[in-house]
């Protein structure tokens, strides 16, 4: 298994481009479902579950291709792909694929509303929590679907079609509005999705939607209306830019220090990290290429954080805000409050010296004058990243085991990272 080796102390110097939203560019591709003609999505990034998600619609029947490099185009560039449902031939999503990436449970929406049925593995737990799928039970039903669950698969069924209803969560989801909200562009009637997540990636779907002829109005708040329609069209869609990605990279800066840019970065879809950085010490700035990020000189101050759904601080910067606060003046304390088991990292940055307690959902850090380099190992997606942040500031050596983790959700990395002067290299085998 590959593992990537870091040696600390280097500050960041330079720009690094930032990807396609991972978050954006799967249920972008889960609603090629809803249509038998092409959508192009631009800007896609090139990562392990999106590899994964082409290979679960193709068991559906979507044919995938890509458009080939252009001359000058950045090797770092996102991708053109084409993809195309022009006959769904299996309505089922089996355990093997759907239980690999639990974002894949997410077709059970445009199947349902295209098809009249689906028939799609229960996604199960990970490593973060245990991540029910409840809300999009019951919010399918509320649409008019009979849903059975029979031996660890979620059976829908809607053979008169779905009905525009109601749809109200208990609290804020993205995997479950994006579902409810792909399912009632072609209901009858009218749908209106109350207290639904206001994440970015919602009004970039919604955009797509749009483009292919849904009537969508208030996506990006808590109540979304969808007017269905009886079908949808193809269009051409560019996948916004990852604001996880670009937490990380500005986390990443304001802990080895330097001064880089995040090209392409979209300031108003991270108001809150750039808050708390700021009051960390770092300075940021907003330029026409993208947000520009720097620490230069003076130390880390501690910062209280508080993860929350959109636009609060996002649960998947969480790790990385914490890889920061192991390194600052003092104690602050991070609270995580969208996800059961997302303190996997704390043992792991324990190993580079970092001074961390847990008492339920809340992380006590004490900071230390330096992290020292150790072996650690990652253990998911965002928890993997926090060790590649502490190891940049920490002295010494660190190697980061089980970075299959890190390719999920982050497009040539160390490149990225070593193009600013980290030193930073993957060690295959
Ligand atoms: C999305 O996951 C993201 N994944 C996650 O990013 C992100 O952390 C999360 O939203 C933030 O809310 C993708 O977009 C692919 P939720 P999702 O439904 O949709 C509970 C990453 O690192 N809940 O918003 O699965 C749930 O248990 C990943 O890129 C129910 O109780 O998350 C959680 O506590 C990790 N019943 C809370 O809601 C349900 O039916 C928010 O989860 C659905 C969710």
């Amino acid at each position: 298994m590959d593992r990537i080796k870091i040696i600390g102390g280097a500050p960041l110097e330079g720009t690094i481009p930032i990807s396609g939203a991972k978050n954006a560019a799967l249920p972008l591709m889960i609603a090629s479902l809803l249509t038998d003609e092409t959508l192009t999505l631009q800007n896609v990034p090139r990562l392990a579950d999106v590899s994964l998600l082409f290979d679960i619609l193709a068991n559906h029947g979507v044919d995938t291709s890509f458009q080939g490099k252009r001359t000058g185009q950045d090797k770092l560039a996102g991708q053109t792909v084409d993809l195309c449902a022009r006959a769904i031939v299996d309505t089922r999503a089996p355990y093997e694929l759907v239980s690999r990436m639990r974002a894949s449970f997410w077709v059970i929406g445009p199947l349902l509303a295209r098809m009249g049925e689906a028939e799609v593995s229960l996604p199960g737990g990970c490593a973060i929590g245990t991540r029910p799928v409840d809300f999009f039970i019951d919010g399918l039903k509320a649409l008019g679907a009979e849903i059975e669950i029979e031996r660890g698969y979620v059976i829908a069924r809607a053979k008169k079609g779905l009905i525009g209803n109601r749809v109200a969560f208990p609290r804020p989801s993205v995997g479950a509005t994006h579902t409810i909200l792909m399912a009632a562009t072609l209901a009858h009637g009218e749908t209106v999705i109350e207290n639904a997540a206001c994440e970015p990636e919602i009004a970039d779907l919604a955009d797509c939607l749009t483009a292919m002829g849904a009537r969508i109005e208030g996506a990006g708040t808590s109540t979304i209306v969808v007017e269905g329609v009886p079908r949808l069209t193809g269009a051409r869609h560019a996948v916004l830019p990852d604001r996880i990605e670009a937490g990380t990279f500005a986390l990443a800066t304001a802990m080895a220090g330097g001064d880089v840019t995040l090209e392409g970065a979209s300031a108003a879809h991270l108001t809150r990290p750039i808050e708390l950085m700021e009051q960390a010490g770092a300075e940021i700035s907003v330029t026409n290429r993208g947000i520009r990020v720097r620490r230069n000189g003076h130390g880390i101050e501690a910062v209280d954080a508080e993860t929350a759904p959109y636009p609060g601080f996002p649960t998947d910067l969480q790790a990385q805000f914490m890889a920061l606060m192991t390194s600052g003046k003092g104690t602050s304390h991070i609270t995580e409050t969208i996800f059961e088991n997302r303190f996997m990292h704390v043992q792991e940055l324990a190993r580079l010296g970092a001074k961390i307690s847990l008492n339920g959902q809340m992380a006590t850090i004490e900071g230390v004058r330096s992290l020292k380099g150790a072996p650690v190992m990652a253990t998911d997606l965002r928890a993997s990243v926090s060790l590649v942040i502490a190891g940049l500031a920490a002295e010494g050596e660190t190697e980061v085991s089980r970075i299959y983790h890190l390719d999920r959700g982050f497009e040539h990395l160390e490149q990225k990272l070593s193009r600013c002067g980290a030193q930073i290299t993957r060690i295959s085998g």
